[in-house]
C-alpha cells in the first residue's frame, strides 16, 4: 500500500467529534514499514492528539525510531500542514531533509521537507 492510501485509510477511523477535521497521517520508517495514525479528540479540547502523533507513537511502540517520509491529508481547500507541536514531534524522528507530503481529500498536495517546516528547531545540540 502506498503513503498516501495508508494516510487516506487510516482518516476514516479519526475521532473528532468537536472539530469535525478529521486528520491521516502516515509515516515510512527506515526499515520501510507504513505507520499510520489519526487525530483522537476528547471532550477536553487540548488533550485530543494529532494524526502525525498517533503515526508516530505506532512507530516507536513497534520498536523503531527513524522515519523517511511522511504523508498528512484532511479534508480541506489546501493541503493541510502539520501544526506547530507535530513539527517538533516530526523533527524529533526525522532528518531535516525528509520529505512530508501534505494533502487534501480532494487531491490536492504540496511537497515540503522537516527543516523547511520547522526552521531553527531546537534540538538535542543545544542541550551540550
Ligand atoms: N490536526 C491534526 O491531527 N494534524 C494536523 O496536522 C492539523 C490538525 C487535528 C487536531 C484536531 O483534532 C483537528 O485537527 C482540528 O485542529
Amino acid at each position: 500500500m502506498s503513503l498516501k492510501d495508508a494516510a487516506l485509510l487510516v482518516r476514516e477511523n479519526a475521532y473528532a467529534p468537536y472539530s469535525n477535521f478529521k486528520v491521516g497521517a502516515a509515516i515510512r520508517s527506515a526499515s520501510g514499514v507504513i505507520y499510520s495514525g489519526c487525530n483522537v479528540e476528547n471532550v477536553a479540547y487540548p488533550e485530543g492528539t494529532c494524526a502525525e502523533a498517533g503515526a508516530i507513537a505506532a512507530m516507536v511502540a513497534a520498536g523503531e525510531q527513524e522515519l523517511t517520509e511522511i504523508y498528512v491529508v484532511a479534508s480541506s481547500p489546501q493541503p493541510v500542514p502539520p501544526c506547530g507541536g507535530c513539527r517538533q514531534k516530526l523533527a524529533e524522528f526525522g532528518k531535516r531533509e525528509v520529505k512530508v507530503t501534505l494533502a487534501s481529500v480532494e487531491g490536492a498536495e504540496m511537497e515540503t521537507t522537516i527543516g523547511d517546516l520547522l526552521p531553527g528547531a531546537f534540538g538535542a545540540s543545544h542541550m551540550e
